[in-house]
């Protein structure tokens, strides 16, 4: 059982790989936020990387040798393409170019980089910079829909301004953002696969409820908080399927997506895929209301008031909760800005779930569009306050309760209840 949700990657062995982008030089931030995070680092540099970035500055702060060509020289190991792809834990590419992602895709291997990327077992997580032309061209997009497929877990480029003067995606994502997709990574690998065998349902994002063709009601959920259940989960060797709404947050590798846009489709989506499951989460933030008519064309602007009929969408989480059948463990959000524990236990009585997270939305560091949450878990037999801790953190400890009362379940039939 996990104690703190904390990540595990003490003395864990990256190679960070460093392709020849203008970015390369932020290669030295990343391993230093790895080194600060307990990992030890060994880098690789390709040949066009060394035109932007000396290995000499990487040597000085791993004092570690930097291999660049396997066959040099001074290269005291003949396979070290082989002998360095077996000793690592993870293996990371930042920034990857246009061509090594060609290249990893298509299983070329004709330097250090591209050898050790076909030789390794580690997971492999690529950092793209590029031109964002080069970026859009349908080829590079081909690579990354096939390294995705081969499991390669992708840290999508940022928007911005590029060093060539261009403004669109392309631009190395924060090095700080690389350090936690990576560490994430490496927690994950670490987990026990506690949750071999279940298969777990989690609604995340915001619904749109249309009013017209072009409007909508809707609020400020960007998906983290479902996301990451998904990727605890699957961590945890559970299989994971996320019925998503609007979302903002990027998608977990690995888990099935369903998107949906309103409640009723999202009541839809959800309904069709629990039979399947074992753990169903509602982490999404659904529309409480939406206009009994959503006009055909759109609204025109005019100087007179105007009233909206509103009526209430389906209560996804009461309809699972009503429909529940023996052993599938149901647990809700409770978004709250007062008296927020007295009303998540009234909504875990009314809607009769096994576990509400109350989520005190009030908070600085919690709730819609944070990286981070505070909650308090509620079963029927005890509360538990959580300090603040990222959502990925707060994730393991939802699926650790959601555990522990599918165990319970298991053991006593006569909790629950039967198919109606
Ligand atoms: O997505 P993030 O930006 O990471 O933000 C996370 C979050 C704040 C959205 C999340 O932590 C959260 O609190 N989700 C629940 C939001 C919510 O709608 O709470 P509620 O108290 O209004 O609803 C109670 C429960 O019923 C929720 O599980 C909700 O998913 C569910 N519900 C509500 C209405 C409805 N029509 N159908 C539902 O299933």
């Amino acid at each position: 059982m996990l104690d703190d949700g904390a990540p595990r990657i003490a003395g864990k062995r990256v190679a960070l790989g460093v392709a020849g982008g203008i970015a390369a030089y932020k290669a030295v931030e990343i391993m230093r936020g790895l080194q600060r995070a307990g990992c030890a680092v060994r880098v690789a540099l390709t040949r066009h990387a060394c035109e932007f970035i000396r290995p000499l500055t990487f040597r000085a702060l791993t004092d570690e040798p930097v291999i660049v060509d396997d066959y040099a020289p001074e290269n005291p190991d003949p396979i070290a393409h082989i002998s360095f792809s077996q000793q690592i834990d993870l293996f990371l590419v930042a920034p990857a170019t246009a061509n090594l992602l060609a290249k990893f895709a298509a299983g070329l291997a004709d330097d250090f980089l591209t050898t050790t990327y076909l030789a390794t077992t580690a997971p492999v997580i690529v950092a793209p910079a590029m031109n964002p032309q080069m970026w859009h061209h349908p080829a590079t997009q081909r690579a990354i829909a096939q390294l995705r497929a081969d499991g390669v877990h992708i840290i999508e480029p940022d928007r911005g301004e590029m060093a060539c003067g261009a403004v669109g995606p392309g631009r190395l994502s924060e090095p700080e953002k690389v350090v936690q997709a990576a560490l994430r990574l490496l927690d994950a690998h670490g987990r026990a696969r506690d949750l071999t065998g279940e298969r777990i349902l989690i609604t995340a994002g915001a619904t749109r409820e249309e009013i017209d063709p072009v409007r909508f009601i809707s609020n400020r959920s960007s998906g983290r908080m479902g996301f990451a259940l998904a990727e605890a989960a699957l961590a945890r060797g559970a299989q994971a399927t996320v019925v998503a709404a609007a979302t903002s947050a990027p998608e977990p590798c690995g888990a099935r997506i369903v998107r949906v846009s309103s409640a009723e489709e999202m009541l839809r989506a959800v309904m069709s895929e629990l039979p399947d499951a074992t753990i169903f989460i509602a982490a999404a933030a659904v529309a409480d209301y939406r206009p009994v008519m959503r006009a055909p064309q759109k609204i025109k602007k005019s100087d007179r008031r105007l009233t909206l009929e509103l009526e209430p969408t389906p209560d996804i989480l009461a309809e699972v909760a009503r429909q529940k059948r023996d052993a599938l463990v149901v647990v809700g959000f409770a978004a709250e800005t007062e008296r927020v524990a007295e009303r998540a236990r009234a909504k875990l009585e009314r809607k009769g779930l096994d576990l509400i997270v109350a989520n005190d939305v009030s908070q600085e560091g919690a709730g819609f569009d944070t990286e981070t949450n505070i909650v308090t878990l509620i079963a029927r037999d005890r509360a538990r306050d959580l300090p603040r801790m990222t959502k990925l953190e707060v994730a393991h400890r939802v699926l650790d309760e959601a555990k522990r009362l599918r165990a319970m379940q298991m053991a006593d039939g006569s909790t629950a209840k039967t198919v109606r």
